[in-house]
This record gives C-alpha cells, sequence and structure tokens, in this order.
C-alpha cells in the first residue's frame, strides 16, 4: 500500500483497488481459502486443487448493473460486457484437452446468469438444463422496462472432459434426485441487502450444492463476491475456495465465512 503524508489526495490514501499478481490469501483454514484477486490471472488460477467437486459461481452479466440505489452500490466489477466469462470458467474447469485439470471429470456446475447454450461448449458440458431462481419479488436491473425482473437464469450442467464421452452422451445422468427447474427462494432484502448488490440467499445457495456434492467436497466460486456460495458450502460441512477481485467484497467474504464456520464448528462438536 501507499505510504502517506501531508500531502497525499484523498484519492492516494484509498486501499489498493487491485489485487498483486497471483492474488492475496485473506482467509485460509481446513474449511475454506478465500483469496483477494483477478480470477483471469492464471496465478490465481493454478491454485484451485485439481479434481474438485463442484464449481458454483455468479459471475458479472456484462450488462450495467443498475441497483437504482447509487447511494448504496459501486458499480459491479468486471460488468461492462468486456470479458469473456464462459472462457475464463473454462480455464476453472479445465480447459479441452486437459483430463486432470481443475474440476474433477462427471462433476456438476452451476453458473448463474448465463444460459446452457453460452456455456456447454466452453465448459465441456454433456447432460445440462436452465434452471430459474424465482426470486419471489421484482429485483434489480434496467430501471426504464416496465416489467421488473423476478427471476434468473442459473446453467446446471455435468462437466464431461472426454470429447468422445460427451458425444456419447456421457453425464446425462446428472441429478441424484429429478426435481422441477424453479428454484423459488425470497431474493435477500432488509440489511442483508445492503451488503452486496447481488447477493444470493445462502438456501439457494445450500440447496444447489447439497443436490451436488457430498460432505467434504470442494465447492469452487471464482466471483465470489459477498461468499454466500462460501457460507452455504461451510453450513453443509463441504470446503470452498473462494476468490473475489474487490477488496471490500473479498474482506466481507471472509466475515461471513468465518461466521459460517463457527457456526460448523459447533455443530460438529454437538
Ligand atoms: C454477481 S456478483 C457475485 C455475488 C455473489 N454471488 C454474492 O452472493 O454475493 C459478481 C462478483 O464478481 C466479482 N468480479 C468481477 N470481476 C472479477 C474478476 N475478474 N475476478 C474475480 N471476481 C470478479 C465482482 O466484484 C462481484 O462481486
Amino acid at each position: 500500500m501507499t505510504r502517506h503524508d501531508d500531502t497525499q489526495t484523498s484519492e492516494t490514501l484509498a486501499l489498493d483497488l487491485t489485487p498483486p499478481p497471483g492474488g492475496q490469501v485473506l482467509h485460509a483454514t481446513d474449511r475454506a481459502t478465500i483469496i483477494w484477486g483477478d480470477a483471469r490471472d492464471p496465478q490465481v488460477i493454478a491454485q484451485v486443487p485439481d479434481g474438485y467437486g463442484l464449481l458454483c459461481t455468479d459471475p458479472p452479466y456484462g450488462m450495467r448493473f443498475n441497483s437504482g440505489r447509487s447511494d448504496t452500490f459501486t458499480e459491479i466489477a468486471g460488468d461492462d460486457g468486456s470479458v469473456d466469462w464462459p472462457g475464463v470458467l473454462a480455464e476453472w474447469v479445465g480447459p479441452e484437452g486437459t483430463t486432470t485439470r481443475g474440476l474433477a471429470d462427471k462433476r456438476h456446475v452451476y453458473v448463474f446468469g448465463y444460459r446452457p447454450d453460452q456455456l456447454a461448449g466452453p465448459l465441456r458440458l454433456g447432460g445440462h438444463a436452465e434452471l430459474i431462481w424465482d426470486k419471489v419479488g421484482i429485483g434489480m436491473g434496467d430501471l426504464t422496462v416496465a416489467w421488473g425482473p423476478q427471476h434468473e437464469p442459473i446453467t446446471f450442467g455435468v462437466h464431461v472432459k472426454r470429447r468422445s464421452d460427451r458425444a456419447a452422451h456421457g453425464g446425462r445422468l446428472a441429478a441424484r434426485l429429478r426435481r422441477g427447474s424453479i428454484l423459488r427462494y425470497q431474493r435477500p432484502n432488509g440489511a442483508s441487502a445492503t451488503r452486496h448488490s447481488n447477493e444470493k440467499p445462502a438456501p439457494l445457495m445450500a440447496d444447489l450444492i447439497e443436490s451436488s456434492t457430498v460432505r467434504g467436497d470442494l465447492v469452487v466460486d471464482p466471483c465470489a463476491g459477498s461468499g454466500s456460495t462460501g457460507v452455504a458450502a461451510v453450513l453443509e460441512g463441504r470446503r470452498c475456495f473462494l476468490v473475489e477481485v474487490d477488496r471490500q467484497h473479498a474482506e466481507l467474504a471472509v466475515q461471513r465465512v468465518q461466521a459460517a464456520e463457527r457456526i460448523a464448528d459447533l455443530m460438529s462438536t454437538t
């Protein structure tokens, strides 16, 4: 960080805004790793353990976020459409031609805000489905349009590493339980709505995680925001590996995951 002296302006007094190459580990325990870093940085991607159990993430949507509450939230980093998020996530599951890197073969992905046709190729998905998160109340989005958005798409898919397995329809038997594709969970409101403009409900994340992993599995979220994926993973007895580029969000994720760890510790000793 910059050294301060009396001649500096308020600008130079701000915290560093860009994470260092390779990121900075803010939190590391048996249950959780949280890195302040850029999900596009190969040195950050290299830190995710190979053969992990679930990719569950909510990247920027490539449309300028408009909360209608400019006093509360800043713009979401990477939300200007300039980043090829399907291409970035391909590196997180392990790119074409690799068989041991990233997500384990035939394990699942959930990606908010993107549809299966955008992700099936880059993420090497066998069976896949579009899920809908019904937010119960009207959410954020383009405030100039009469119909207020109350839902968000989530791509579910089975990551199948070998092209030949995908051609043979490998990974079609994906879900442990066959369920409807609409998931109804109230979007965060009240005090929690002021933490992060795109915070997902922890019970929704727990539902996804519980459906696709077993206890002890590692759940990865390279765009962690306020850490909802990590909170749900820890409370469900899984482990998490989170990356977030915005320092304030990353620190919020640490606080929330630490609180979840305290609960998980209590539950495991009773
Ligand atoms: C839609 S929000 C995720 C919200 C999260 N699901 C929650 O419940 O709080 C997307 C997050 O991705 C982060 N992000 C944007 N670009 C990134 C990058 N290059 N690397 C890592 N995180 C990034 C943003 O700062 C933002 O917090």
